[in-house]
């Protein structure tokens, strides 16, 4: 599959307000800073679609885009921002929470981790909850383009021994790169097959 038509459709700042759920979803998430805008970008071929920065913090809503008008691409805030106040960082989190939670049409989460750093607890806690709420997740490397080629295998791999402690089965892993368009028609593809279940 190619996107050949992708729009901004709104932004929410309340998981009550997203638009009707009448067909199918896939959100992005993970730490701020992963590059999940950049990714929506990437796939989307459109450089300014989703708001990206170097900056952590700057998608602050839920937001959402029309792919070739029959599914949608969230957009959605990172967790785990230090830097913003506590209060805020609560109000993120309930949002999410009350986003992965009650969307209906949520085919897949697609759990961003950047690939440059070592296991990190915060994924691996946001993992284990997406499996006690029964949530379908996939998790994609990002930055690829940033690792040396002898760190490649090895950040992967380490990462799938973290995981391996809890579950008993890997999810489906992507190892992407938005800046050299890495991981696109993989993930396309994917997408593509688990529409078909609508
Ligand atoms: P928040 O909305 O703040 O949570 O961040 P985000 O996860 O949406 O990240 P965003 O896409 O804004 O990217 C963050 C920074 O990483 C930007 O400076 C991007 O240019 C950079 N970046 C994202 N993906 C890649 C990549 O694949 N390779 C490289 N080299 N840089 C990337
Ligand atoms: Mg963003």
């Amino acid at each position: 599959m190619q996107i050949t038509k992708a729009e901004f459709l709104t932004s929410s700042s309340k998981a009550s307000q997203c638009p009707e759920a009448d067909r199918p979803e896939y959100a992005f998430i993970g730490r701020s800073n992963v590059g999940k805008s950049s990714l929506i970008n990437m796939l989307c071929n459109k450089n300014s679609l989703a708001k990206t920065s170097s900056t952590p913090g700057k998608t602050q809503l839920i937001n959402h885009f029309t792919i070739n008008d029959k599914w949608y691409l969230v957009d959605l805030p990172g967790y785990g921002y230090a830097k913003v106040s506590k209060t805020q960082r609560k109000e993120f989190k309930l949002l999410i929470d009350n986003y992965l939670r009650h969307r209906s049409n949520l085919m897949c989460l697609f759990v961003l981790v950047d690939s440059r750093h070592n296991p990190q607890k915060i994924d691996l806690e946001f993992m284990h909850q997406m499996g006690i709420w029964g949530i379908p997740f996939v998790i994609v490397f990002t930055k690829m383009d940033k690792l040396k080629p002898s760190e490649k295998e090895k950040n992967i791999e380490s990462f799938k021994n973290a995981l391996l402690e809890e579950w008993e089965e890997l999810p489906q892993i992507f190892i992407t790169s938005a800046e050299k368009a890495e991981g696109k028609d993989e993930i396309l593809n994917f997408i593509d097959q688990v529409n078909e279940q609508w």
